[in-house]
């Protein structure tokens, strides 16, 4: 029987600290520029400033991105998918960096909002099998529930795992709560992809012929990659 779950509008849920602490003192970006795509009311951002990164924020929900402007962050309010195709934000972007995306992804979407950050990355694999790109994005962190790393078919992970493996994964420890209500039994890791470093070794396996890179999953055709 499916799981039935009732899940916050928007998917707000705000990190905890210490997650994007363990980030930062882990694996930092080796910029100071950071766009945070799904800021919510703030909580990374928050963090991100008082580790000394110069932010850019972005948030669907104008009511959360008017919180987190209080921060004295630059915010654009929509949807990351589309606001990162755009000409106007590529000009930012190009203005000063290089960047790094950090953020803990509406999960309802996240496949797509993966795909989004990766094309606006544009990594490519150059003949010694290093990431390079020419765009003026060089680190992408990702918090993504641990499961995610296997992703049924059906939610498209596998097709980003085989085209775009990730260069680290930093897994937590402690499973944090996003509600303040004890933890979802779920376990979470950032996953990084890096300019100037190999991808990890890494595959899901197919269960079947059918399975390999989803060319056969109609919900997979969502999300291009
Ligand atoms: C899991 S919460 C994380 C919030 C914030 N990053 C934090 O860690 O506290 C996801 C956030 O993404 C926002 N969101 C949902 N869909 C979005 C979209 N398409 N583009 C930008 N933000 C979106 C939600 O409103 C919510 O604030």
């Amino acid at each position: 029987m499916a799981r039935k779950s009732t899940r916050s509008p928007y998917d707000f849920y705000p990190t905890p600290e210490y997650v994007t602490r363990a980030l930062l003192d882990s694996y930092p970006p080796k910029t100071k520029w950071v766009i945070e795509p799904a800021a919510g009311r703030g909580a990374m951002v928050k963090v991100l400033q008082e580790y000394g990164y110069k932010v850019q924020a972005v948030e669907l929900v104008s009511e959360y991105a008017e919180e987190t402007a209080k921060l004295g962050v630059p915010i654009s309010i929509g949807d990351w998918r589309e606001l990162c195709a755009r000409a106007d934000i590529k000009a930012v972007l190009r203005l000063n960096g290089p960047w790094a995306i950090i953020t803990n992804p509406p999960y309802t979407i996240a496949p797509d909002f993966t795909a989004s950050c990766l094309k606006l990355m544009d990594l490519k694999l150059d003949s010694t099998g290093i990431y390079r790109t020419k765009s003026n994005i060089g680190y992408l962190a990702l918090l993504l529930r641990l499961n995610m790393l296997a992703g049924p078919i059906s939610t498209c992970w596998p097709r980003i795992w085989d085209r775009f493996k990730p260069t680290a994964i930093r897994s937590l420890h402690i499973r944090p709560s996003f509600t303040g209500k004890g933890t979802d039994m779920c376990n979470y890791t950032w996953v990084i992809w890096e300019q100037d470093r190999p991808p990890i070794d890494f595959e899901v396996i197919p269960s079947s012929r059918k399975c390999i890179r989803c060319r056969e999953c109609s919900s997979c055709r969502k999300v291009e990659i």
